[in-house]
């Protein structure tokens, strides 16, 4: 066993809901990323993800939650195939992640349409929209011009950039930042993915363009049977999207359900604090953190021990949140949660 997995404690991670023919099973991944101290060389692992574990099946939406830092770009990344896992695997479209490299990863990837939080920084500002648009299919192999621009015209027009004639020549720092990200978005589509993977997508724009985008998105979900996976730390735009909500925490899956069943009946006390944060009208869609729960986001590095969450919860129960790790308990069909409140053992201690 390397030294790595020494270090990672086998405990069973929050498992979502099993599904019959998931299209992508997200199996107990890691992603570790090793942190060097110049002249000291190693000095420990950033956590980024610890143990997250969900099912997908094609044509379903999912949401993931959580704050800055939490490892959501991470995990992401991981999905896409930029990333190595630490541990653990990821099965998409039944390949496996782990054992597949080269060529391989190549139509593996191309499966998977990627939209960023960013849409300036993710497009080349020396590349029209034609270029840009053209480089996914001549990389896949798509030789014949003629039928490359048809499909570009097709899918530019699915997103509304029209007149598609006047938005090809295009430079990007020609469009708005809402016709920037629905280029990106045609970039993600151009390749027909099964799966898009949109991290925070609508968090650079305008308030007024991010209704637009994500009924845009949600379109494209039911018209192509798309799996999607809507990364966010706004709770208050999820609700439009998706059926299948998890929330992270310190790399961590805490909480997982049926969206309504979520935002109806939610029982982390860090998704509680979440929810009431979103429904603050003052808060400007962000997620705000109030009076509860107070303080920093943990270390991912050296994590507090038992539950990560314990130094700011408003409901520690003393003696057993800060020593032992929440077990996952199935509070309804679906709807599982890691977390002591819940646990017959912590009603006992409480
Ligand atoms: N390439 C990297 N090398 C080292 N640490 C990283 C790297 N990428 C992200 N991190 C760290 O991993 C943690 C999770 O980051 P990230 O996945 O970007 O979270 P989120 O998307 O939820 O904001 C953060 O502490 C971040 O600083
Ligand atoms: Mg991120």
């Amino acid at each position: 066993m390397s030294e790595i997995e020494s270090e990672i404690v086998n405990e069973a991670p929050l498992v979502s809901r099993s599904v019959d023919n998931p299209i992508l099973q997200i199996q107990d991944l890691h992603v570790w990323y090793e942190l060097k101290r110049f002249g000291f060389g190693h000095a420990g692992y950033v956590r980024a993800v610890d143990g997250v574990q969900f099912e997908l099946r094609q044509g379903e939406a999912m949401a993931c939650v959580g704050e800055s830092g939490c490892g959501k770009s991470s995990l992401m990344k991981t999905i896409l195939g930029l990333n190595r896992p630490t541990k653990g695997d990821i099965v998409f479209d039944d390949q496996r992640l782990t054992e597949t490299k080269g060529e391989d990863l190549r139509l593996y990837r191309a499966k998977i349409g990627y939209v960023q939080q960013d849409p300036f920084s993710a497009l080349p500002p020396f590349m029209t929209v034609q270029r840009i648009m053209e480089e996914p299919l001549v990389i896949n192999g798509v030789t014949d011009k003629t039928e490359r621009l048809t499909r570009i015209k097709k899918i530019l027009e699915e997103v509304k950039l029209a007149p598609v004639e006047e938005v090809l020549p295009k430079f990007p720092h020609m469009l708005s930042g809402g016709q920037q990200q629905r280029v990106v978005i045609a970039r993600a589509m151009i390749m027909e993915p099964k799966l898009l993977v949109a991290d925070e997508p609508v968090s650079m724009l305008d308030a007024s363009v991010r209704v637009e985008i994500l009924r845009l998105l949600r379109n494209l979900q039911e018209k192509h049977n798309l799996s999607v996976i809507y990364i966010t730390h706004d709770l208050s735009t999820v609700r439009y999207f998706s059926e299948y909500i998890f929330v992270m925490y310190a790399g961590e899956v805490i909480e997982i359900a049926k969206m309504e069943d979520l935002l109806k009946d939610a029982k982390h006390p860090y998704t509680l604090a979440l929810l009431e944060a979103s429904s603050d009208p003052n808060a400007d869609n962000a997620l705000v953190m109030r009076e509860v729960p107070q303080g920093e986001p943990p270390s991912l590095v050296n994590p507090p021990t038992g539950c990560r969450f314990n130094p700011r919860c408003p409901k520690i129960i003393e003696g057993l949140c800060e020593v032992k790790r929440p077990p996952n308990v199935e509070v309804a069909p679906h709807h599982k949660v890691a977390c002591w409140l819940y646990d017959e053992e912590g009603m006992n201690a409480a």
